[in-house]
């Protein structure tokens, strides 16, 4: 239970449903063992009261003798069934405290895990696979959940039972009660094993079933490229293999499924037989009334079924415990990307890196090598080179996804590591390399960053981005939905909608990672033009791997395996003869010429 004491927390937050769970708990117990006396009383009333009955045959007390007895009986059976309902309403008060309460601990620990999530550095999410993240915090809560709700609360039950009824029959008759006790733990401990039996199978069905959905989910993503190759077929064939692993488990999850019940069946049946047996052999001895064998005989239906519970509650716990052990894993992973100073400033844009080092963590890649340059506010830097050289690199390090290993990243003059994330975040307007949107409206899509949107702003980013007009040209207009169930955009629509929901920022610092890579010459002049306008008094990185995109740039860096080759302004890179821009440039002349 040493990952499970993690959730103490929990327990005592909601600790006024535990406690009045325990209290709902032992108040419909004790409802429940009550009537087992007076079935009891009721029992031997009746033999006595035949016998006296038979004893007045004749005479007039015969009558009466009847219907006080009569009464007597009627009394006892609306006693049993006034607590039946009492029973019935406390245990309503059970679920209402107990399982709400798991299903409370559940939401905030799911809140809990996403937002720790969330402030874990891009290294982790490489580490581990989204799958993982996503069972994580659905399953394993689950099983979390299991733990807090029907666990705890059948364990209090059959605890409270156990202490309540075993010294009642033992006060009865021991001999007996060793007897009806017996067959339980063979009971309690069969069921654990078979629970244990059975979730193993439904995880391997649950395993079974996710891959059989990637399979039909990236088949049909992918149904352009499936259809073109003419895989069909095969594909069918992949599915239908699937298909039957997924029919095996489940048959033999079925199979055991059959064994569960007839066992049980078979082990109360057991109990009440030895009961009914042992104790007629007692009451022909006359150590024990006839009530006691009924009495005997409730209690033992009562005990069933949380004896069944413990193997199923231990079972339970187990997996809570290795769940909670996995969801421990992930939450005491700390991110390293943190502020020193959480310095709040605003930023005019003065960016310095001094002699700036990096090397992935995961991969030991050294992307960077002693990179040292400035730009000043209003400025704007172009950072160019092939493929792999280290540009997204640059980006990654100055919005500071990453940390440098060496040298230091200063932007007006203070560390990054010293500037507050969010403050050094939300000051900067990052266009990734890879355009992601979301599914969901366009407006949604560039009012992202904000926490208050304006229309007027967003109408200004889209003209600046030159989206607007195609926007304009859907019939919904900016509410249109992008990605699935909806529009697909264009690779130069999406960079430019990317580029949108950075200026609607407002931006001290603009990143283009490559992000006018899918659009034409013209368009690229366009937002290069509304750019410079917008960016006058603000710092610009412009990563590209074509000389149009730079060539405008008040410094320009050429990138070649982590070092810095050349830098200047675009005529000065073209006077270096045999330099690496003026090779680009002729190759891209060239490519342009033949297009
Ligand atoms: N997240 C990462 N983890 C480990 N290594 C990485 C990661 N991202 C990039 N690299 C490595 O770092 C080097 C520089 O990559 P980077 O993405 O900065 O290149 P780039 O100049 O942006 O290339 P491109 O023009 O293709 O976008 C490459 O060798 C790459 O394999
Ligand atoms: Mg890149």
């Amino acid at each position: 239970m040493r990952a499970l004491s993690a959730t103490n927390k929990y327990l005592l937050r909601y600790k006024w449903h535990f406690l009045g769970g325990v209290l709902f708990v032992a108040l419909s117990t004790l409802l429940a063992i009550f009537p087992a006396q007076i079935v009891r009383y009721a029992f031997d009333l009746v033999s006595e009261g035949i016998d006296l009955y038979h004893l007045y045959a004749g005479t007039s007390a015969q009558s009466s003798v009847y219907s006080l007895f009569g009464r007597n009986v009627l009394l006892y059976g609306i006693i049993i069934v006034t607590m039946a309902l009492l029973r019935g309403i406390f245990l309503f008060f059970m679920r209402q405290t107990l399982i709400v309460m798991s299903r409370h601990i559940e939401n905030d620990q799911k809140n809990e895990i996403y937002q720790h999530y969330q402030a874990l550095p891009l290294s982790f999410y490489r580490r581990h696979s989204t799958g993982d993240l996503m069972s994580r915090i659905s399953e394993d809560v689950g099983r979390v959940r299991m733990y807090f709700g029907p666990a705890i609360m059948y364990f209090l039950q059959l605890v409270l039972l156990f202490v309540l009824i075993v010294p009642l029959m033992f006060m009865v008759n021991v001999k007996l009660t060793i007897y009806t006790l017996l067959p339980l733990p063979i009971l309690s401990i069969s069921i654990f094993y078979i629970n244990n039996l059975i979730e193993r199978k439904s995880d391997e069905i649950q395993r079974s079933l996710a891959s059989m959905t990637t399979f039909v989910q990236e088949a049909f993503s992918g149904i352009r490229v499936l259809k073109s190759f003419v895989r069909e077929e095969n594909s069918h064939h992949q599915f239908a293999v699937a298909s039957d692993n997924y029919r095996e488990k489940a048959l033999s999850l079925n199979f055991v499924n059959s064994l569960f019940f007839p066992l049980i069946l078979f082990l109360v049946g057991l109990s009440t037989i030895v009961t009914v047996w042992i104790g007629g052999q007692e009451v022909i001895r006359g150590t024990i009334t006839t009530g006691s064998i009924a009495e005997f005989l409730i209690y033992v239906n009562l005990l069933t079924w949380p004896v069944t519970a413990l193997g199923w509650t231990s079972s339970l716990v187990q997996r809570a415990e290795a769940s909670q052990a996995r969801i421990n894993e992930f939450m005491q992973q700390q991110t390293d990307v943190v502020s020193r100073q959480n310095v709040e400033l605003d930023i005019q844009g003065d960016i310095v890196f001094d002699h700036v080092s990096f090397t992935y963590p995961d991969t030991g890649i050294q992307a960077l090598h002693d990179v040292s340059f400035r730009i000043r506010p209003g400025q704007t830097l172009a950072v160019i080179g092939n493929t792999g050289s280290g540009k997204t690199t640059i980006a990654a390090l100055l919005s500071r996804l990453y940390d440098v290993s060496s040298g230091t990243i200063r932007v007006d003059g203070v560390d990054v590591r010293d500037l507050s994330l969010r403050a050094l975040r939300s000051q900067i307007g990052y266009v990734p390399q890879d355009v992601f949107l979301f599914s969901d409206s366009i407006r949604n899509n560039i009012n992202f960053g904000l926490d208050e949107p304006d229309e007027a702003r967003m109408l200004q980013a889209a003209k600046d981005a030159n989206v607007y007009e195609n926007i304009m040209r859907f019939p919904e207009g900016f509410d249109t939905k992008v990605g699935e169930r909806g529009i697909t955009l264009s690779g130069g629509q999406k960079q430019r909608v990317s580029i949108a929901r950075a200026l609607v920022k407002e931006p001290k610092i603009m990143i283009l990672d490559d992000a006018l890579s899918a659009v034409d010459t013209n368009t690229e002049n366009a937002i290069l033009n509304s750019l410079q306008r917008i960016m006058h008094n603000r710092t610009s990185l412009i990563i590209s791997h074509r000389v149009s995109s730079v060539k405008l740039a008040d410094l320009i860096l050429v990138l070649d395996d982590g070092t810095i080759v050349q830098h200047g302004t675009h005529e000065d890179l073209m006077r270096e003869e045999g330099g690496l821009y003026r090779a680009l440039y002729e190759r891209q002349l060239q490519s342009e010429d033949a297009a």
